[in-house]
């Protein structure tokens, strides 16, 4: 579902939880908002206390969460949610660079909850819109198979094509898997770019193997691994690895999404990464592409010419 495209609205608030302070800044100037306040207590039995300072009186509400780590923030987020309605918000948005949840698209055992379908019905249910970043659709056709709330996907391709144009020469677009297929078709493209797609079995958390085609003609070439999230980084681990003995020079590996947990940075860097470079979706060390810009835009289509009637 497509927002209403219209003017500014520049009397929204944008509300954004710890962490976000930095995409927050840069979409604020943008859209030219003043941060309201959000303060997040956490006291000592782990429960969590939210207060939102600034009135809301008729005004839409941008809540910006990225949403690694979610379990941590999913109490938190509906509470900021609450808080706002309270302070009387005409709309609440979410604006998630990073939507979690939405890799377990089906059952795999018996006896799992299909987990994309429990978080997109509360979060639904919590908010009036969403706005995101290259979501893991595999086997969803789009956030509305899940998600019953109207929502608009910012695409960070053209954003990832830039930086290897400008910092690669002569590169190789790699996808790891089937599932990388979409951004890494995209990305090379946008970059000028040849592509490939290689296979992936997944066998565990940690146990992923990846096949390499015959690559000898493009052995001149810089790999560059484009994959939307890296996570325990064995997907790209494993790839760099075959990469690397099929004979191809130290491959660059770029990522949408920096979950990067524990050490898949140094797995990464152990498996002979030449550079991990990830988009600003997620705050971290390896953020060199910056996506508010595309965010931003996609926030003002929902922030309509009405001033305090933002869909
Ligand atoms: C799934 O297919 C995704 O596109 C990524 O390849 C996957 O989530 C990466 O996970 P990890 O870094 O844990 O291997």
């Amino acid at each position: 579902m497509k927002p209403r495209q219209s003017n500014h609205d520049s009397s929204a608030a944008l509300v954004a939880f710890p962490g976000n302070e930095a995409m927050a800044a840069r979409i604020a100037s943008q859209l030219a908002l003043t941060p309201t306040p959000l303060e997040w207590h956490r006291f000592p039995d782990g429960e969590s206390l939210v207060r939102i300072d600034g009135d809301l009186t008729g005004r839409t509400t941008v809540v910006l969460c990225t949403l690694d780590r979610p379990d941590d923030k999913l109490a938190p987020l509906l509470f900021a949610a609450d808080a706002a309605r309270d302070l009387g918000a005409s709309r609440v948005g979410l604006v998630s660079p990073y939507l979690s949840y939405l890799r377990q698209d089906r059952r795999f055992r018996e006896g799992e909850a299909i987990t994309s379908r429990t978080f997109a019905r509360v979060l639904s249910g919590t908010f009036d819109w969403l706005v995101t970043v290259d979501p893991h659709l595999h086997r969803y056709p789009s956030l509305d198979a899940v998600y019953t709330i109207p929502s608009a996907l910012v695409h960070a391709a053209p954003a990832l094509s830039v930086w290897i144009r400008e910092h690669v020469v002569s590169p190789l677009v790699i996808g790891p898997d089937s599932e990388s297929a979409q951004w890494a078709r995209a990305v090379a493209d946008d970059a000028g770019a040849p592509h490939l797609v290689l296979e992936k079995v997944r066998r565990g958390d940690r146990d992923v193997e990846v096949s390499v085609p015959d690559v000898e003609r493009w052995r001149d070439r810089v790999p560059v691994l484009v994959d939307d999230i890296i996570s325990s980084a064995h997907t790209m681990a494993e790839t760099v690895r075959h990469v690397r003995a099929a004979g191809l020079a130290a491959p660059v590996c770029v990522g949408v999404h920096a979950v990067l947990a524990g050490d898949a940075l140094a797995l990464l860097e152990d498996a002979g990464a030449a550079e991990v470079v990830t988009s600003n979706t997620i705050p971290h060390p390896t953020n060199r592409i910056d996506v508010s810009a595309l965010l931003g835009a996609s926030i003002d289509a929902w922030c309509g010419a009405g001033r305090t009637t933002c869909r």
